[in-house]
């Protein structure tokens, strides 16, 4: 079946017409001004997306999404949107949302070549090598579920140190960073347990979560 760009238009027209049955006024009302209390940094893949699953409407999540949700400090479109959301829009909670059965996350567990984003899923490669030990002594069914998880936990450490969260933090800004993990299977969200929300005791936190992550598939193996 080919895709039929016209029924997008039409889909817009009913949602939109929809939208403006049930709520009058609400576009209108987000012309003025959006005040999202989150953000969210998922994957770009096309089963995760953030309202949707989170249930909120537009106006009240900021979203940046990439393949396999990676923050590195020399990607300043991510930087810029973080800076955008904690500075400007006052955002109180961030999460970074990964996802089980993600594709660069396993083609990075498997060195599979996949093109030009392999130099991207470098990044994810780092974190597999970091906690290569933990990966090895998981079973095999299991490994790419951990370094999807292993990944999230990572990246909100790598926000957590971007000079945007530093300096918010410092000047007293309220805003707590979150590890998720969504599963495609069932719909549901998984808690990292990692939430950050100033330097202190970070480091804690983060070995907390890591020792979280293999514990929980101890008791799955
Ligand atoms: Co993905």
């Amino acid at each position: 079946m080919t895709a039929d760009i016209s029924k997008l238009f039409e889909r817009n027209r009913h949602w939109a017409a929809q939208m403006e049955r049930d709520r009058p006024g609400f576009f209108r009302s987000l012309m003025a001004q959006q005040e999202p209390k989150y953000m969210w940094i998922g994957c770009s893949d096309s089963r995760v997306p953030a309202n949707q699953i989170t249930g909120l409407e537009p106006g009240e999540v900021f979203v940046h999404r990439n393949v396999a949700n990676v923050v590195v400090p020399t990607d300043l479109n991510c930087l810029s949107t973080i800076q955008f959301a904690v500075d400007q829009l006052k955002i109180e909670h961030l999460m970074v949302v990964g996802h089980y059965g993600c594709g660069g996350v396993k083609a990075a567990l498997l060195d599979q070549r996949v093109g030009l984003a392999d130099n991207w899923l470098r990044h994810i490669k780092d974190v597999r090598d970091r906690h290569a030990s933990l990966i090895a002594s998981t079973a095999e069914h299991l490994r790419h579920d951990v370094l999807c998880e292993l990944n999230v936990i990572e990246q909100v450490m790598n926000v957590a140190q971007t000079t945007v969260m530093q300096d918010a933090w410092q000047r007293g800004q309220q805003v707590t960073l979150h590890a998720w993990c969504y599963g495609l299977s069932d719909g549901l969200v998984h808690d990292m347990h990692l939430s950050v929300s100033g330097t202190g005791g970070i480091e804690e936190k983060y070995k907390a979560a890591i020792a979280g992550v293999s514990e929980e598939r101890r008791h799955l193996v």
